[in-house]
């Protein structure tokens, strides 16, 4: 029986949600999380420092005693994000970055951005201040093709986003595509990528073929197994500009299973475990743990952790479905057994 010991694995993308979901979402990752950057596309967004920290709290009230978990926070960038709040949020030791969603893009994004050159003075603030511009990096265009959305993205706006501001920190999250992993490589050491552990196990097949998967629906949308080949290649690289974030995002079972089922795929059950298997699968375990427990802290500018967990490889199924705000919440993999399980956590 194989097992491997890694640092506390940070999660540089991840979905809590707030009210009653935190009952689920927050002792599911403070199992074996060290940190976790917490996204604020709550309703109403989290757009303000002020709103991050008293969110943070709530969070902090579902982190079970003994647990280490320690929730940093994203504020949601607007039209009219002032500048006054990227210099707080450079003053703010909870507070690690802006996410940009463009307006209609994903799930609560309504209040995203509508035309990115308007926000370049924010930009040049985010670059002098040194606070990280976090990006959902599609296009929302009726006429562009959905598995096109985000190499039209990088094409159309982040070649030139890089260009103009040199130093300014981006992380392009839950990256998709080949073309992302090629333009991560060619840009500067302030520019990385994200990457869930379901885009490394799933493409579009998977999503699609013999019926619509609506639990592997998410944005971006998996794409061709020869993207997937590309993320899985670049996670288990060893370079230090790919590093761990899940992009975990529930939603209860009955707005999954819909007409208009809504995006999101739910990991934080099993984070660390799903991405040893694709790990193990390439052969690549000695790798895991500057993915999931170092780049991202390095990246952004924190101490690795110092405490471990022990990943055992040893079978163990994945539960049906949790208890989830008064509904059920069906977990990436429900039902299935997996290769490899986190002790001591
Ligand atoms: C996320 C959500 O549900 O909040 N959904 C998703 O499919 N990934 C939003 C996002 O990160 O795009
Ligand atoms: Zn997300």
């Amino acid at each position: 029986m194989r097992q491997i010991v890694l640092a506390r694995p940070d999660d540089w993308h991840i979905h809590l949600r707030d009210g009653d979901a935190l009952a689920t979402t927050v002792p599911h990752c403070a199992r074996y999380l060290g940190r976790g950057l917490v996204m604020p596309n709550l309703q109403p967004p989290v757009t303000r420092v002020e709103l991050a920290l008293a969110y943070r709290d709530r969070i902090l009230r579902h982190v079970p005693d003994g647990s280490a978990f320690t929730p940093l926070m994203t504020l949601y960038l607007t039209d009219d994000t002032p500048a006054d709040e990227v210099r707080r949020a450079a003053d703010s030791e909870h507070v690690m970055a802006f996410k940009l969603y463009p307006a209609g893009a994903t799930t609560n994004s309504a209040a995203g951005i509508h035309g990115i050159e308007a926000l370049y003075p924010i930009f040049e603030v985010m670059e002098r201040e040194g606070v990280v511009l976090s990006i959902h990096g599609e296009v929302t265009d009726r006429d562009c093709d959905i598995f096109d959305r985000e190499r039209v993205f990088i094409d159309r706006h982040l070649e030139e986003i890089v260009k103009r501001f040199p130093s300014l920190r981006v992380v392009l999250e839950h990256i998709t595509t080949a073309d992302a992993v090629e333009f991560v490589r060619a840009a500067s050491h302030h520019v990385a990528a994200t990457i869930t552990a379901h885009h490394l196990v799933l493409n579009r097949n998977d999503m699609l073929v013999g019926g619509i998967r609506p639990h592997h629906y998410c944005l971006p949308v998996p794409k061709r197994e020869r993207h997937r080949e590309a993320l899985v290649e670049a996670a288990c690289s060893g370079e230090p500009r790919f590093f761990f974030g899940s992009d975990s995002a529930p939603h209860g079972r009955s707005r999954k299973e819909a007409a208009c089922g809504c995006a999101g795929v739910y990991t934080a059950h099993a984070l660390v475990e799903i991405c040893a298997t694709a790990f193990a699968h390439r052969g690549a375990l000695k790798r895991l743990n500057d993915f999931c427990s170092g780049f991202g802290a390095d990246f952004y500018g924190l101490p690795r952790t110092t405490e471990t967990v022990t990943l055992v490889e040893e079978p163990w199924t994945v539960p049906e479905d949790f208890p989830f705000t008064g509904d059920r919440l069906v977990p990436f993999h429900a039902g299935q057994e997996m290769a490899w399980r986190v002790h001591d956590a």
